[in-house]
């Protein structure tokens, strides 16, 4: 027989609403600082800023409260080289033949190329892995539900939490990013989601000049 549901006390604060909007205009206006960035510094980062954004993004919920997520932290130089020249040989095969003219129009004003450097040059990078289905220890498979769902929430955590510290990141998929399984020995059940870079921005760092639709473009009210 299944366990029985067990419940426990909500751990809840609830804030004056003065306060409640001062936090929440203050997070707004910090995330919209937030840009991803092409252009790292190669100085380290304390490794506990890495390890809390992780955290954190292990916080996010998930189908069934499956947690279907691994993320591969990786600092090795020779393991960062070997990544890029992969990554590096996907991209250049992509942008010079498998990108239909209509994806490369839509990437044109973030003036990428198949040029990744940022993968060698940034002190780490985070894999994040889905969890396509789960193992049991006797091998046994188990169903996972809503899988891509779940990552992509857990990966905008991370980001929030990596640029609350102060950090850049990358949010970067090389297509495809079948590579990456292989480089850092995960096992078949594990599929990369996204490669993300994250360090410094390098001195004099520039971004696409681009702008965010507004709130009454992405907001419909019934
Ligand atoms: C799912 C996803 C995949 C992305 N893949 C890449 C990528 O492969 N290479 C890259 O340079 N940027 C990539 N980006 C970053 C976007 O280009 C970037 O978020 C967008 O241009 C908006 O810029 P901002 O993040 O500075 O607001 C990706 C973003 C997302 C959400």
């Amino acid at each position: 027989m299944p366990d029985e549901p067990r419940f426990v006390p909500l751990a809840f604060e609830r804030l004056p609403e003065a306060e409640q909007l001062a936090r929440s205009r203050r997070f707004l206006e910090h995330m919209e600082r937030r840009r991803t960035v092409r252009d790292f510094s190669p100085e380290p980062v304390p490794l506990e800023l890495v390890e809390n954004a992780i955290a954190t993004a292990g916080t996010a919920p998930s189908g069934a409260h499956q947690e279907p997520w691994t993320f591969v932290l990786v600092s090795d130089p020779e393991l960062k080289r070997r990544i890029r020249e992969a990554a590096e040989e996907e991209e250049r095969r992509s942008y010079e033949g498998r990108m239909p003219d209509e994806w490369l129009e839509a990437l044109r004003p973030l003036g990428t190329d198949w040029r990744k450097p940022h993968i060698e040059v940034a002190p780490f990078l985070i894999v994040v892995f889905e969890q396509a289905y789960g193992m049991r220890p006797d091998g046994a498979k188990v169903k996972h539900y809503y899988v891509r769902e779940s990552v992509g929430i857990a990966v905008g955590l991370l980001l929030a939490s990596l640029h609350e510290a102060g950090l850049a990141t990358l949010t970067h998929t090389p297509s495809p990013m079948g590579f990456l399984r292989e480089a850092l020995g995960r096992p078949e059940n594990e599929r990369p989601y996204v490669l993300i870079p994250v360090g410094y921005p390098a001195d004099g760092c520039a971004v696409p000049d681009l702008g965010r639709k507004a709130l009454a473009e992405i907001l419909v009210r019934r």
